[in-house]
C-alpha cells in the first residue's frame, strides 16, 4: 500500500511539472518570438502587480556570469517619477511604468581587466523579462537612448549601481504596429557559419 501512494505521488510529481527534458517544452516558443516586436505607443492602464511578480520571476531565473546577478532593476510606475524618466528619454513612448535595468558593480562578475559582464548579464535579463511580458500579452521596447548622468541623478542612484537599459513595458495602443525593421532578417547564410 505504501509503495503504491509513493508511485501515484511520484507519477503525480512528474505530470504536474517537473518537465526538464528540453525535446518536450513548449512548441509554441518561436513562435511568441517571432510574434514580439517593440512597442513604440501604450495606452495608460497600469499592469497589474500579478503580472509584473511574473515578469521579474522571469528576470529572477535568467543565467548570469557564474550566476552572480549583479542586475539591480527598479520599477517606475509613479506618476512624478514616470514625468521625470520622459524628460530623459524620448522613448517611454507613453508607458505608465518603466523598468530601469542596472548592475551593481559589486556583485558583478570580472571580464578580465579592467571588464566586467555587468551589461551582458543585464541584457539576458531583460531578454527573459521582455518574453515573459509578450507571453502574457504585455508589451514592451528595449531602450538604449537615454541620459545616463541625469538619470543617475533623479533616481539618486548608489555609485555601484550602473544604468544599462530601460524598458517601457504596458498594453500596446489601438495604433501600435511593429516598425518595419522588426521584421527585415538577415539571411542566416550571413549571420551563421558552420566550421
Ligand atoms: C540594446 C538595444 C537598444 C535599443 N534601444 C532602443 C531605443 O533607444 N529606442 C527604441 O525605440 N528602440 C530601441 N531598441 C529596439 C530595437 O530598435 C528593435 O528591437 C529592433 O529594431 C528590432 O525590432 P523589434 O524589436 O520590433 O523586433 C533597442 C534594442 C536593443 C536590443
Amino acid at each position: 500500500m505504501k509503495q503504491f501512494i509513493f508511485l501515484t505521488f511520484a507519477a503525480l510529481l512528474c505530470i504536474s511539472g517537473c518537465n526538464s527534458n528540453p525535446k518536450t517544452m513548449n512548441k509554441d516558443f518561436l513562435q511568441l518570438a517571432t510574434d514580439r516586436y517593440s512597442v513604440r505607443s501604450f495606452d495608460a492602464t497600469p499592469v497589474d502587480q500579478a503580472a509584473i511578480d511574473k515578469i521579474l520571476r522571469a528576470g529572477q531565473v535568467a543565467p548570469t556570469a557564474i550566476n552572480s546577478q549583479p542586475q539591480k532593476i527598479y520599477v517606475v510606475r509613479t506618476p512624478e517619477a514616470i514625468a521625470k524618466l520622459n524628460t530623459l528619454s524620448p522613448c517611454l513612448y507613453g508607458a505608465p511604468q518603466c523598468f530601469v535595468f542596472c548592475y551593481d558593480d559589486t556583485k558583478v562578475a570580472a571580464r578580465g581587466e579592467g571588464d566586467n559582464y555587468g551589461d551582458i548579464d543585464v541584457t539576458i535579463v531583460l531578454t527573459h523579462m521582455m518574453l515573459e511580458a509578450a507571453n502574457l500579452g504585455i508589451g514592451t521596447c528595449a531602450v538604449g537612448y537615454f541620459d545616463r548622468e541625469k538619470l543617475i541623478a533623479e533616481l539618486e542612484l548608489p555609485v555601484n549601481i550602473h544604468p544599462i537599459l530601460l524598458m517601457p513595458l504596458g498594453y500596446a495602443a489601438a495604433d501600435a504596429k511593429p516598425s518595419d525593421r522588426h521584421s527585415s532578417y538577415r539571411p542566416l547564410e550571413e549571420t551563421v557559419e558552420y566550421r
